[in-house]
């Protein structure tokens, strides 16, 4: 195996000369159905150990919000089953994507594990359609597929954002960006964001919502609803007559540990300032920040997405599920049920037993209980997703459409930012109250 150049934009260059002999060793193999999958495991493992011998820096610089880091890789031979043998990989802002997870409490050696130890698994979990979506083997990270325009945008706004994850200590309801990658297999370029799992890493989720705050064309399609887990949608959430219990201890924890998100943006926009007084003072002070932000970004569209686990429910499923198993294991050689071959046995070590509907607050970080007058005990989950379409981008697109058609785009380009983040927290208030 010849892994040649690597071209490191801001990566030490002390690193990089370098050259490894891969000396037989015990050679795991990064092994997914998908190639892509496996390149993508196989560039995590080589940019976070490039990673560990870059000293971090006092500060970023803002050269470190332009930079990446490249490595072209020919004759990749020794797993040619499982590994395209050219591929491409490259990273974006290697230093800057560091930063954040260490700011969102996630360390790089975890990082590494959760990405490369089984390959990640298919989701259709979460966001809209038409990107692709893949969790980590330990449902704690999400991958997603975007488009080069998101990329774009997320170099727009990542100053900012970065900024923003500075000032409100990581403690946020926007997306946790943790890595962005282009793979490049057969001259196809495909560009993939890790963020964190909106929804628990072990509490399944029986019923979940995206939610935008507009009422017009949001309901779940009947196709939608045949799914295992639909999305349902703002008008579904209203004629379910959906409650979310959430105690005022939890309100005001919120609130705490919220207010200096708030109190950023406010800085930043006098504006805001007024908006904030006439609108806040509960639970949705969190929601508020993410919302100024955004909204300053001219950032729109975006939802909240909303999972709800049923304690229960959940407990029952997994009496039958278990009842089943043991059906299985009759029948078959009891051979081992679903472990992927590459999983360690000892995956959950770190995470003490739970009893059930309790979670680890650092893992499950959206996490919040059903308080005493919920008809059932249930764990929500809440966050913003789908950050990345500008008031621009969507413009010129809602006014190619309306050249062509007259309709949904002329009622697309009659809202703006602004007005966009008044009604999502408006609709918001509404449901949580
Ligand atoms: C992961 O990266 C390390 C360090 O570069 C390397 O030694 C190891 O072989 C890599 N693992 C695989 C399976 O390629
Ligand atoms: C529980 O949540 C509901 C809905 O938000 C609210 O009406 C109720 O007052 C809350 N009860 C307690 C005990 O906090």
């Amino acid at each position: 195996m010849a892994s040649a150049s690597s071209i490191a934009a801001s990566i030490a260059s002390k690193t990089k000369t370098k050259k490894k002999h891969f000396v037989a060793q015990k050679v795991k193999l990064f092994r997914a159905s998908d190639p892509l999958l496996s390149v993508l495991m196989w560039g995590v493992n080589h940019s976070i150990n490039e990673l560990s011998h870059v000293q971090i820096p006092i500060m970023l610089m803002p050269d470190d919000f332009k930079a990446y880091s490249k490595i072209k890789v020919d004759n990749h031979l020794f797993n040619k089953e499982n590994m395209p043998s050219h591929f491409k990989f490259k990273e974006y802002c290697p230093l800057v994507f560091r930063n954040l997870r260490e700011r969102f409490g996630i360390d790089d050696q975890d990082f590494l594990n959760s990405l490369t130890r089984s390959a990640p698994l298919n989701s259709e979990a979460q966001g809209r359609s038409g990107a692709r979506f893949h969790t980590s083997y330990d449902k704690r990270y999400v991958i997603k597929t975007i488009s080069s325009e998101d990329v774009a945008e997320m170099h727009n706004i990542l100053k900012k954002y970065h900024q923003f994850i500075v000032e409100c200590h990581g403690n946020t309801l926007l997306p946790q960006f943790l890595g962005m990658y282009r793979l490049t297999v057969d001259g196809d370029e495909t560009y993939m964001i890790v963020t964190r799992n909106v929804f628990s890493h072990r509490l399944s989720v029986y019923k979940k919502y995206d939610l935008k705050g507009s009422t017009v064309a949001r309901e779940a399609s009947d196709k939608e609803k045949a799914k295992e887990l639909p999305t349902y949608k703002d008008n579904d959430f209203i004629n379910d007559g959906q409650k979310i219990y959430i105690n005022e201890e939890n309100k005001k924890m919120f609130l705490e540990k919220l207010r200096k998100d708030v109190e950023v943006c406010v800085r930043h926009d006098f504006f805001f300032f007024f908006f904030f007084f006439f609108f806040s003072c509960q639970i949705v002070i969190q929601l508020l920040g993410c919302l100024l932000f955004l909204a300053q970004l001219k950032l729109m569209d975006y939802s909240l997405l909303v999972g709800i686990h049923d304690v229960e429910r959940a407990e029952q499923e997994e009496v039958e599920s278990e009842e089943n198993e043991a059906e299985e294991e009759g029948e078959s050689d009891g051979g081992g049920i679903g472990t992927p071959p590459d999983s360690p046995s000892n995956t959950l070590d770190s995470t003490k037993p739970l009893s059930p509907g309790e979670f680890d607050p650092t893992i499950d970080v959206y996490a919040i209980k059903s308080n005493e007058s919920a008809p059932r005990k249930e764990v929500y989950f809440m966050a913003i997703i789908d950050i990345l379409q500008h008031y621009d981008a969507k413009k010129k697109a809602a006014h190619a459409a309306k050249t062509v058609k007259h309709g949904a785009g002329a009622e697309i380009s009659t809202v703006n930012p602004e007005q966009y983040s008044k009604r999502f927290y408006d609709f918001i208030t509404t449901i949580l109250s």
